[in-house]
Protein backbone atom coordinates (compact mmCIF):
# COMPACT_ATOMS: atom_id res chain seq x y z
CA UNK A 1 0.00 0.00 0.00
CA UNK A 2 1.30 3.55 -0.68
CA UNK A 3 2.60 5.86 2.29
CA UNK A 4 1.38 9.06 3.13
CA UNK A 5 3.45 11.64 4.50
CA UNK A 6 1.95 14.48 6.27
CA UNK A 7 4.35 17.48 6.71
CA UNK A 8 3.51 19.21 9.87
CA UNK A 9 6.44 22.09 9.28
CA UNK A 10 5.47 25.19 11.20
CA UNK A 11 6.09 27.28 8.57
CA UNK A 12 3.54 24.63 5.95
CA UNK A 13 0.75 24.48 8.80
CA UNK A 14 1.40 28.23 9.92
CA UNK A 15 0.55 29.18 5.83
CA UNK A 16 -2.13 26.47 5.74
CA UNK A 17 -4.06 28.37 7.89
CA UNK A 18 -3.65 31.27 6.92
CA UNK A 19 -5.59 29.98 3.24
CA UNK A 20 -8.10 27.99 5.03
CA UNK A 21 -9.43 31.21 6.26
CA UNK A 22 -12.80 33.07 4.52
CA UNK A 23 -10.75 36.35 4.64
CA UNK A 24 -7.93 35.28 2.52
CA UNK A 25 -8.19 36.95 -0.79
CA UNK A 26 -7.33 35.56 -4.16
CA UNK A 27 -3.63 37.18 -4.55
CA UNK A 28 -2.59 36.13 -0.84
CA UNK A 29 -4.38 32.39 -1.49
CA UNK A 30 -2.34 32.15 -4.56
CA UNK A 31 1.09 33.10 -2.92
CA UNK A 32 0.43 30.85 -0.11
CA UNK A 33 -0.37 28.12 -2.15
CA UNK A 34 3.28 28.75 -4.22
CA UNK A 35 5.32 29.03 -1.26
CA UNK A 36 4.20 25.88 0.15
CA UNK A 37 4.10 24.02 -2.52
CA UNK A 38 7.90 25.03 -2.82
CA UNK A 39 8.02 23.90 0.70
CA UNK A 40 6.19 20.51 0.13
CA UNK A 41 8.09 19.62 -3.03
CA UNK A 42 11.66 19.88 -0.72
CA UNK A 43 10.55 16.89 1.43
CA UNK A 44 8.50 14.68 -1.49
CA UNK A 45 11.58 14.81 -3.56
CA UNK A 46 14.15 13.99 -0.79
CA UNK A 47 14.83 10.60 -1.98
CA UNK A 48 15.99 11.32 -5.57
CA UNK A 49 18.94 9.65 -6.24
CA UNK A 50 22.54 11.74 -6.51
CA UNK A 51 25.86 11.11 -8.01
CA UNK A 52 28.84 12.36 -7.28
CA UNK A 53 30.47 14.81 -10.02
CA UNK A 54 34.18 16.73 -10.38
CA UNK A 55 33.57 20.52 -9.65
CA UNK A 56 36.04 23.20 -9.80
CA UNK A 57 35.18 26.43 -7.43
CA UNK A 58 37.21 29.40 -7.21
CA UNK A 59 40.15 27.60 -5.27
CA UNK A 60 40.15 24.19 -6.41
CA UNK A 61 38.83 21.00 -7.84
CA UNK A 62 36.71 19.10 -5.52
CA UNK A 63 34.08 16.53 -5.88
CA UNK A 64 30.06 17.31 -5.00
CA UNK A 65 26.44 15.82 -6.03
CA UNK A 66 24.32 16.48 -8.45
CA UNK A 67 21.19 14.61 -9.22
CA UNK A 68 20.87 11.75 -11.20
CA UNK A 69 18.39 9.04 -12.31
CA UNK A 70 14.88 9.86 -13.74
CA UNK A 71 14.17 13.17 -14.77
CA UNK A 72 11.31 14.39 -13.05
CA UNK A 73 8.06 15.61 -14.33
CA UNK A 74 5.33 17.70 -12.92
CA UNK A 75 1.41 17.47 -13.68
CA UNK A 76 -0.83 19.39 -12.50
CA UNK A 77 -4.57 18.21 -12.61
CA UNK A 78 -6.68 21.58 -13.77
CA UNK A 79 -7.68 23.74 -12.83
CA UNK A 80 -6.93 24.07 -9.25
CA UNK A 81 -3.16 22.03 -9.15
CA UNK A 82 -1.63 24.88 -11.54
CA UNK A 83 -1.31 26.78 -8.38
CA UNK A 84 0.72 24.52 -7.51
CA UNK A 85 3.03 24.29 -10.54
CA UNK A 86 5.25 27.35 -10.13
CA UNK A 87 6.38 26.48 -6.81
CA UNK A 88 7.69 23.00 -7.77
CA UNK A 89 9.17 24.19 -11.02
CA UNK A 90 11.44 27.32 -9.23
CA UNK A 91 13.05 24.41 -7.10
CA UNK A 92 13.20 21.48 -10.13
CA UNK A 93 13.37 24.30 -13.41
CA UNK A 94 14.36 21.20 -15.63
CA UNK A 95 11.34 19.37 -15.09
CA UNK A 96 8.45 18.99 -17.73
CA UNK A 97 5.20 20.03 -17.25
CA UNK A 98 2.25 17.79 -18.61
CA UNK A 99 -1.54 18.79 -18.08
CA UNK A 100 -4.38 16.68 -17.26
CA UNK A 101 -8.09 18.66 -17.29
CA UNK A 102 -10.83 17.30 -14.82
CA UNK A 103 -13.25 18.47 -13.32
CA UNK A 104 -15.91 17.05 -10.90
CA UNK A 105 -18.90 16.92 -11.97
CA UNK A 106 -21.12 18.69 -9.10
CA UNK A 107 -24.28 16.06 -9.17
CA UNK A 108 -22.54 12.80 -9.62
CA UNK A 109 -19.04 14.13 -8.09
CA UNK A 110 -17.71 11.80 -10.41
CA UNK A 111 -14.33 13.23 -12.50
CA UNK A 112 -14.94 14.31 -16.44
CA UNK A 113 -12.02 14.21 -18.55
CA UNK A 114 -11.76 17.25 -21.23
CA UNK A 115 -7.49 17.79 -21.60
CA UNK A 116 -4.69 15.39 -21.02
CA UNK A 117 -0.76 17.02 -22.59
CA UNK A 118 1.98 14.78 -21.78
CA UNK A 119 5.73 15.16 -22.43
CA UNK A 120 6.31 12.88 -25.11
CA UNK A 121 8.86 11.14 -22.59
CA UNK A 122 6.84 10.74 -19.62
CA UNK A 123 6.70 7.12 -19.30
CA UNK A 124 10.63 7.25 -17.52
CA UNK A 125 9.86 10.04 -15.63
CA UNK A 126 9.69 10.45 -12.04
CA UNK A 127 6.03 12.42 -11.73
CA UNK A 128 4.88 14.70 -9.24
CA UNK A 129 0.67 14.90 -9.47
CA UNK A 130 -0.70 17.82 -8.10
CA UNK A 131 -3.76 19.23 -7.04
CA UNK A 132 -4.62 21.34 -3.73
CA UNK A 133 -7.74 19.17 -2.63
CA UNK A 134 -8.28 15.21 -2.43
CA UNK A 135 -11.57 15.07 -1.22
CA UNK A 136 -13.62 11.60 -2.92
CA UNK A 137 -10.23 10.67 -4.52
CA UNK A 138 -12.20 10.05 -7.41
CA UNK A 139 -10.15 13.06 -9.72
CA UNK A 140 -7.07 12.05 -8.35
CA UNK A 141 -7.00 8.30 -8.90
CA UNK A 142 -8.54 8.62 -12.60
CA UNK A 143 -5.82 11.31 -12.95
CA UNK A 144 -3.14 8.75 -12.32
CA UNK A 145 -5.32 6.20 -14.36
CA UNK A 146 -4.58 8.00 -17.19
CA UNK A 147 -0.91 8.53 -16.36
CA UNK A 148 -0.71 4.51 -16.27
CA UNK A 149 -2.33 4.03 -19.27
CA UNK A 150 0.23 6.14 -21.32
CA UNK A 151 3.13 3.74 -19.69
CA UNK A 152 3.66 5.75 -16.95
CA UNK A 153 5.11 4.06 -13.64
CA UNK A 154 6.60 6.29 -11.37
CA UNK A 155 4.08 8.67 -9.83
CA UNK A 156 3.75 10.71 -6.39
CA UNK A 157 0.98 12.30 -5.50
CA UNK A 158 1.04 15.98 -3.87
CA UNK A 159 -2.08 17.40 -1.90
CA UNK A 160 -2.65 20.34 0.13
CA UNK A 161 -5.43 18.95 2.11
CA UNK A 162 -6.70 15.53 1.97
CA UNK A 163 -9.79 14.22 3.46
CA UNK A 164 -9.60 10.39 4.92
CA UNK A 165 -11.90 9.00 1.83
CA UNK A 166 -9.56 10.17 -0.51
CA UNK A 167 -6.35 8.62 1.16
CA UNK A 168 -8.18 5.30 1.39
CA UNK A 169 -9.57 5.55 -2.28
CA UNK A 170 -5.95 6.72 -3.97
CA UNK A 171 -4.15 3.76 -1.57
CA UNK A 172 -7.29 1.43 -2.82
CA UNK A 173 -6.54 2.25 -6.88
CA UNK A 174 -3.07 3.01 -6.94
CA UNK A 175 -1.68 0.90 -3.97
CA UNK A 176 1.95 1.69 -5.56
CA UNK A 177 1.38 5.45 -5.18
CA UNK A 178 2.83 7.67 -2.20
CA UNK A 179 0.70 11.00 -1.04
CA UNK A 180 1.88 13.82 0.44
CA UNK A 181 -0.15 15.83 1.85
CA UNK A 182 0.26 19.45 4.29
CA UNK A 183 -3.10 17.81 6.42
CA UNK A 184 -5.54 15.36 6.87
CA UNK A 185 -8.59 16.86 7.40
CA UNK A 186 -11.98 15.79 9.15
CA UNK A 187 -14.74 14.48 6.74
CA UNK A 188 -16.77 15.54 3.92
CA UNK A 189 -19.69 16.91 3.62
CA UNK A 190 -22.69 16.55 1.95
CA UNK A 191 -21.88 17.89 -0.73
CA UNK A 192 -17.94 16.56 -1.20
CA UNK A 193 -16.47 19.22 0.56
CA UNK A 194 -13.60 18.71 2.69
CA UNK A 195 -14.53 20.28 6.72
CA UNK A 196 -12.36 22.03 7.40
CA UNK A 197 -10.87 22.68 4.22
CA UNK A 198 -10.73 26.11 3.03
CA UNK A 199 -13.73 26.11 0.41
CA UNK A 200 -13.39 25.42 -3.32
CA UNK A 201 -9.70 25.34 -4.52
CA UNK A 202 -9.76 26.90 -7.88
CA UNK A 203 -12.53 29.38 -6.94
CA UNK A 204 -10.40 31.01 -4.71
CA UNK A 205 -7.11 30.79 -6.73
CA UNK A 206 -9.18 32.19 -9.53
CA UNK A 207 -12.13 34.40 -8.30
CA UNK A 208 -14.20 32.81 -10.03
CA UNK A 209 -17.01 32.81 -6.89
C1 LIG B 1 -11.41 20.14 -7.30
C2 LIG B 1 -9.98 19.86 -6.85
C3 LIG B 1 -9.79 18.43 -7.30
C4 LIG B 1 -11.16 17.83 -7.10
C5 LIG B 1 -11.15 17.05 -5.83
O1 LIG B 1 -11.46 20.43 -8.64
O2 LIG B 1 -9.05 20.75 -7.39
O3 LIG B 1 -9.37 18.30 -8.65
O4 LIG B 1 -12.09 18.92 -6.99
O5 LIG B 1 -12.33 16.37 -5.65
P1 LIG B 1 -12.42 14.78 -5.70
O6 LIG B 1 -11.26 14.26 -4.90
O7 LIG B 1 -13.75 14.49 -5.06
O8 LIG B 1 -12.37 14.34 -7.13
P2 LIG B 1 -12.82 20.87 -9.38
O9 LIG B 1 -13.53 19.67 -9.89
O10 LIG B 1 -13.58 21.79 -8.47
O11 LIG B 1 -12.28 21.62 -10.65
P3 LIG B 1 -11.44 22.98 -10.77
O12 LIG B 1 -10.05 22.69 -10.24
O13 LIG B 1 -11.46 23.24 -12.22
O14 LIG B 1 -12.12 24.05 -9.96
N1 LIG C 1 -12.70 20.46 -4.35
C1 LIG C 1 -12.37 21.61 -3.70
O1 LIG C 1 -11.90 22.57 -4.32
N2 LIG C 1 -12.59 21.69 -2.38
C2 LIG C 1 -13.10 20.66 -1.68
O2 LIG C 1 -13.26 20.79 -0.45
C3 LIG C 1 -13.43 19.49 -2.38
C4 LIG C 1 -13.21 19.40 -3.71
Amino acid sequence: MGKVYIFDHPLIQHKLSLMRDVHTGAKEFRELLEEISMLMVYEVTRDLPTKEVEIETPLCKTKARHLSGKKVGIVPILRAGLGMVDGVAKLIPAARIGHIGLYRDPETLQPVEYYCKLPADSESRELLVLDPMLATGGSASAAITFLKQRNCKHIRLVNLIAAPEGIERVQKDHPDVNIYVAACDEKLNEHGYIVPGLGDAGDRLFGTK
